[in-house]
């Protein structure tokens, strides 16, 4: 069965979440409506299925590594445990429901994340951009900074830690999402990997707010990671 699965040129899915997806519910979701479309993940919308409404379908990246590495932790799975460990610190993360792998090595999608879609949302920049209100702006900014800092406080880096990340609805109200998140142990390399960070999130402001802005943000963030990590000791 499984060998069968492995050289099956169709699309064979396992589910080990407990939320097993009949056959057809995969097939389906294959061919349901897209809301997004990048390079290496399809967002669409589904019947919603327990709560998951919306699956992310996720190509392989690079040739064998993501063939090999997706029976032992699949992008999906990381995603999946990254926006639960998220809500557990209380940082406001997309709910998830579930992760399936595709068992045949070549398949067009490596793993898919099920979850449920955030409606009337625009990621954190364009909020920013179509935001006059410099209060409002820095709410935002400064609840960022606040999760950025939660994060690194706690040993770990976010390996894709930018606006484009930050969902936020027309409340103002931000959910992350694409998550990854890798524990780093060795302090100095976390504090690297902290300050790219920041560049990141630096170049994903672009120029959605004031300069000024964008260096009081940088600022809060240190300032944030110095307090909580004081704190914590
Ligand atoms: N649960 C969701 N609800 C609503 N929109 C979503 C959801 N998940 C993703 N999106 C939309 O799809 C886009 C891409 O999702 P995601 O960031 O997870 O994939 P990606 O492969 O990293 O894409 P990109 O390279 O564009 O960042 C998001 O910027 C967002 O607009
Ligand atoms: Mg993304």
């Amino acid at each position: 069965m499984i060998f069968r699965s492995l050289i099956a040129t169709q699309d064979r899915w396992l589910f080990p979440t407990g939320l097993s997806w009949d056959a057809p519910r995969v097939r389906n979701s294959l061919d349901a409506p897209v809301a997004n479309e990048s390079p290496y993940a399809v967002i669409a919308t589904t019947a919603p299925y327990s709560r998951a409404d919306a699956v992310k379908l996720i190509r392989p990246r690079s040739w064998p590594r993501d063939a090999v590495r997706k029976y032992f932790r699949c992008q999906a799975r990381r995603e999946y445990e990254a926006a639960q460990q998220l809500a557990a610190w209380g940082i406001p993360s997309i709910p998830v429901h579930g992760w399936g792998v595709a068992l045949a090595p070549r398949a067009r999608y490596e793993s898919m994340l099920l979850m449920t879609y955030q409606p009337g949302c625009q990621n954190a920049r364009r909020y920013l951009e179509a935001q006059p209100d410099s209060v409002t702006q820095w709410r935002l900014l400064e609840a960022i900074a606040a999760d950025v800092a939660a994060i690194y406080a706690r040993g770990y880096h976010h390996n894709d830690c930018h606006l484009g990340n930050v969902l936020v609805d027309g409340t103002g109200n931000r959910t992350w999402i694409d998550n990854e998140l890798r524990l780093i142990r060795n302090v100095k390399q976390l504090a690297h990997r902290f300050e790219q960070t920041l560049i990141l999130l630096d170049r994903s402001l672009k120029q959605a707010v004031p300069a000024a802005m964008k260096q009081a943000f940088q600022a809060r963030c240190r300032e944030l990671l110095r307090q909580t990590q004081t704190g914590s000791r």
